[in-house]
This record gives structure tokens, sequence and C-alpha cells, in this order.
């Protein structure tokens, strides 16, 4: 990692955190650069694979499928009606207006297109809650994900663009200012955020910090809750995305590592000529991508000594979600049971139905996140193990109801 370009960049990045991004110009598409940064939107264009490994990649998989138990997790939730796996970025626009989960405000745009910051810019806050397919048919030939999203129409600045990011560098919750600045460009969109009930502004939940406990403090302080759970009763969080947050605190951000280092590694043209990849996917797919990014610290590996390592890791993380996801479905059907008999005390009910929020939260935010726990595989067994100690005391509960 070249120290000069972090310090440049860091600057940079607090500059635009204290501006604001006015930017009067027209969005300029992808495809305008094409002809100038020929190889970057070839990598760019590469988005569009489809394949995967063992555990990552961009076939869209429906987990409602592979994992049953999510249904009764979200059940009474859009997550219940239709829930798939990520792919490219270039796909971003698209997948949002095709799901068949109900879309809260046309702000569920807010990571999938740039023209949604415009209109933000221009038309103000109000845009949040505009109805979604309303938002859509009057901004027709949107594009996805782009230059635009990270370079604003300024290439070879990275910028950070979505103000629901700036307003947490803003008040010091997110450290913009540190050796992982590359990190934010990713971070805007690749967080766990939640929309407020009344605007549908996007708001991220880091007012005491990146854990699932600092979350949850938050969101219980706030009387946060994105529904009431028809069995339990318990009014539920779903956990989105946290890559961000889980790369807090990893072996990698303590080696000083960014999301870039592993996602856009160097790889060079027929002509030899070196340029960061702009394919942003799983970094096992590329054997040069695997070179250039992870042996100069893991000399002496192979790039398949590489995967395979990477692969146990995901194993163990994998295993142990299944195995605590059991034992969370065991205890919700048997709260449900209580709930429905209606023979619970006031204060173990509210007690239990606070149990099942936070336990849930702790397993989603595991499951949820898309490096399948190699990011942070520390972080990910801690969350499992809390969310099973909290299903284990809801048990003892419940023991006296059996
Ligand atoms: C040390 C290298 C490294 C760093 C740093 C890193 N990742 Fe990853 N990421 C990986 C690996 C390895 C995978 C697992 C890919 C797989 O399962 O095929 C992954 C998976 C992902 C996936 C899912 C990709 C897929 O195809 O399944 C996303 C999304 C992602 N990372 C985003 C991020 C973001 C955002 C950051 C920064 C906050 C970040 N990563 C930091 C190495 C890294
Ligand atoms: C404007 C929002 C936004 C930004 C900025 C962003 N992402 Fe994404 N990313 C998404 C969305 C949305 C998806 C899922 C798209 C889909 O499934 O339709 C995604 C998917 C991915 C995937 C999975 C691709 C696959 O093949 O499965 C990876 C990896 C990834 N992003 C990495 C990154 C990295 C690294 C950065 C920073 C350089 C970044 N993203 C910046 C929104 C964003
Ligand atoms: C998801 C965020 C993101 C998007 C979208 C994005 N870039 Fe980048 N771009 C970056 C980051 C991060 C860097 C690396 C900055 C650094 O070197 O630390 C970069 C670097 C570059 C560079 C410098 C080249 C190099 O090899 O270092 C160019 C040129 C560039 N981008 C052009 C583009 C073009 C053209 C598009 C659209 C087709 C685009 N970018 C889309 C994040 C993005
Ligand atoms: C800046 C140096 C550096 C780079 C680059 C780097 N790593 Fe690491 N990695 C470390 C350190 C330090 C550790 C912790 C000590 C150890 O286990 O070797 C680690 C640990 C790991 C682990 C074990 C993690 C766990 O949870 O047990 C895996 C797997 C791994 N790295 C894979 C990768 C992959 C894949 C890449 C490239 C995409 C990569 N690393 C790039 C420094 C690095």
């Amino acid at each position: 990692m070249n120290k000069k370009i972090i310090s440049v960049l860091s600057a940079f990045v607090l500059a635009i955190s204290l501006s604001s991004c006015s930017n009067d110009s027209e969005i300029k598409s992808a495809e305008e650069y094409k002809d100038t940064y020929p190889d970057i939107y070839a990598t760019y264009k590469a988005n569009e694979d489809m394949s995967e490994t063992k555990f990552g990649g961009s076939v869209q998989v429906d987990y409602l499928e592979a994992h049953p138990n999510l249904r009764t997790y979200y059940e009474g939730y859009g997550f219940a009606k239709q829930y798939d796996r990520a792919r490219g970025h270039v796909y971003a626009l698209e997948d949002v207006i095709n799901t068949e989960r109900p879309k809260p405000g046309a702000s569920c745009l807010a990571c999938k297109t740039a023209d949604f910051v415009a209109a933000l810019e221009k038309d103000g806050v109000d845009v949040n809650s505009m109805d979604f397919d309303q938002f859509v048919a009057d901004h027709q030939g949107m594009d996805t994900i782009s230059c635009y999203d990270c370079h604003m129409n300024d290439i070879g600045t990275v910028q950070v663009t979505r103000d629901h990011f700036r307003k947490q560098i803003d008040a010091g919750n997110v450290n913009a200012n540190n050796a992982k600045v590359d990190s934010l460009s990713c971070a805007q969109c690749h967080v766990e955020y939640y929309l407020d009930p009344d605007t549908k502004e996007v708001i991220l939940p880091y007012k005491y910090g990146f854990e699932t406990d600092d979350m949850l403090k938050y969101y219980d302080e706030i009387e946060f809750a994105d529904w009431e759970h028809p069995q339990t009763g318990a009014k539920l969080l779903k956990a989105q995305h946290p890559e961000f947050e889980t790369m807090m605190g990893s072996v990698h951000d303590s080696a000083g590592l960014s999301c870039i280092d592993c996602h856009m590694p160097v790889v060079e043209n027929e002509k030899g000529e070196k340029f960061k990849s702009h394919h942003w996917t799983s970094p096992l797919k590329s054997k040069e991508g695997i070179k250039n990014s992870c042996l100069s610290c893991h000399a002496g590996k192979s790039e398949d000594e590489m995967i395979a390592w990477v692969e146990e890791v995901q194993q163990g993380v994998y295993d142990r979600t299944n195995e605590v996801s059991d034992e969370l479905k065991a205890f919700i059907d048997l709260l449900a049971k209580h709930v429905k008999a209606g023979d619970l005390s006031d204060e173990d009910k509210a007690e239990l139905q606070k149990i099942h929020r936070h336990a849930q939260f702790k397993w989603d935010f595991v499951w949820v996140e898309n490096g399948e726990g190699f990011h942070n595989s520390k972080k990910a067994h801690q969350n499992l193990d809390e969310a099973e100690e909290l299903v284990k005391q809801g048990l003892e509960i419940l023991k006296k109801y059996e």
C-alpha cells in the first residue's frame, strides 16, 4: 500500500466531508468513459459475470430456499417474500426494481443509482418518502452503480457521495482521517442501516459504535423496529450487509488493509500496463488478483492454498451459523406457542420478546454479511456465541411454563 496515496486520499475525503457534494454538472454515465479508460471500463463491464465460488460469488441464490429457517425469522416482513444473494454492481438498479419485496419509499434507490443522489440534491429530502414506483417512472434512463458513485465527475479522486455516510463522518462516528480511508467509498453502501419511519431517510446506527451491542443499544434507545413478528410479538430488526462494520477490528483491518486492497487488485492489460481492477467480486475468482493482493503478506503460500485457507475459515463460520440457526428457530417456535396460549407473565413475555429481538439481530448480522465469515471470523463467532447464549437464557425462562 502506497503511503503517499493514502495521505493524499485521506486529506481529500476529509475535505469532501466538510464541503458537500454540490456538483451542478450532469452525471456522466459509465459508457462515456469507454474510450478514455478502456481497461477500467472493460473490468467494470466484467461485473456482469455470474460465476460462483464455494461460499460466495454472483449467482443469485434464493436464500429462502437455501435456508428455510429464514421464513420463520422474517415472517410478516418483506424479506420473507423474496431474498436473493447479491451479484455485480451493474445489476443493482434492475434487482431493486424487480424484487417482490414492498418498498417503503424511493430511498430504497439510495445505494443503487447516483441519479437518486442527484434527485436528493435537487429536490431535497422529501424525495426519500416518494412512492418508489412513481420515482422510477419519473426518472427513466437512470444508470446503475457507475463511475459517479465513487468519483462523481472527477475521475482521479475517490469521493463519498452519500449524505447518510457523510453525516456519520461529520458526527465523528466514522474516522475518515485514518489509513483505511479507501474503504469509505465502499462503506457508504456496504453497511447496516435503517430507514427513518416517517421520512424514510437512510440512517446508520453508529452513535455508540460498530458492534452489534452498540447498535442494539442505539435501536433500543430510539425504540426502532423494522416490524413486529406475528407469532412472538417481538419488535424485530433486519440486519443488512454489514461488510464495513464486520471488517472493523479484523486481522486485515489491523494489518492496514482496506476493501479495495483485496477487491480492486492491480491487474495488467496486454501491453503490461498496470491498473486497478474495477470488477468488484469475490477475490477468489482471480489467481492474478490473489497473487497481487494477498501474497505480499502471505508469502510462501500458493494461490490454491490461499483459496483453501479462506474456505476453511468460511466453513467454520458456516457450520456454526447453521447450528445456532436451528437453536434460534426452536426458541422462536416455543415462544410462539406460549404467546398463542397466553400463559406467559407480562414480565417474562417482555423479556422473551427482547431476547428474540437481540438474538435474531446478532445471528442475522453474521448470516447477511457477504464475506460469509471471512472478513472477520472472530467477530462472526462472537456474535453467534452471543446469540446462542441469549437463546439459552430464553429457554431457561420458558422451562417454567413447560
Ligand atoms: C483481506 C482481503 C479483504 C478485505 C480487506 C475485504 N474483503 Fe471482501 N471478501 C474477501 C474474500 C476473500 C471474500 C470471500 C469471497 C468468496 O466467498 O468467494 C470477500 C467477500 C466479499 C463480498 C461478497 C462477494 C461474493 O462474491 O460473494 C463482498 C460484497 C465484500 N467482500 C465486500 C467487502 C467490503 C465492502 C470490504 C471493506 C469494508 C471488504 N470486502 C474487505 C476479501 C476481502
Ligand atoms: C452505491 C452503492 C455501492 C457502492 C458505493 C459500492 N457497492 Fe458494492 N454493491 C452494492 C449493491 C447494491 C450490490 C448488490 C447488487 C445486486 O445484487 O444487484 C453490491 C455488490 C457488491 C459485491 C458482490 C458482487 C458479486 O459478484 O457477488 C461486491 C464484491 C462489492 N459490491 C464490493 C464493493 C466494493 C469493494 C466497493 C468499494 C470500492 C463497493 N462495493 C461499493 C452497492 C454498492
Ligand atoms: C465503487 C467505487 C468506484 C466506482 C463505481 C468506480 N471507481 Fe474508479 N476507483 C475507485 C477506487 C477506490 C480507486 C482507487 C484509488 C486508489 O488508487 O487508492 C479507483 C481508481 C480509478 C482510477 C485510477 C486508476 C488506477 O489504476 O489507480 C481511474 C482512472 C478510475 N478509477 C476510473 C473509473 C471509471 C472510468 C469508472 C466507471 C466505469 C470508475 N472508476 C468507477 C472506486 C470506484
Ligand atoms: C497487509 C498484509 C496482509 C494482506 C495483504 C493479506 N493478509 Fe491475510 N492476514 C494477515 C495477517 C497479519 C493475518 C493474521 C495472522 C495470520 O493468521 O497469519 C491474516 C490472516 C488471514 C487469514 C486467517 C483469518 C482467520 O480468520 O483465521 C486468511 C484466511 C487470510 N489472511 C487470507 C487472506 C487473503 C485471501 C488475502 C488477499 C485477498 C489476504 N489475506 C491479504 C495479513 C495480510
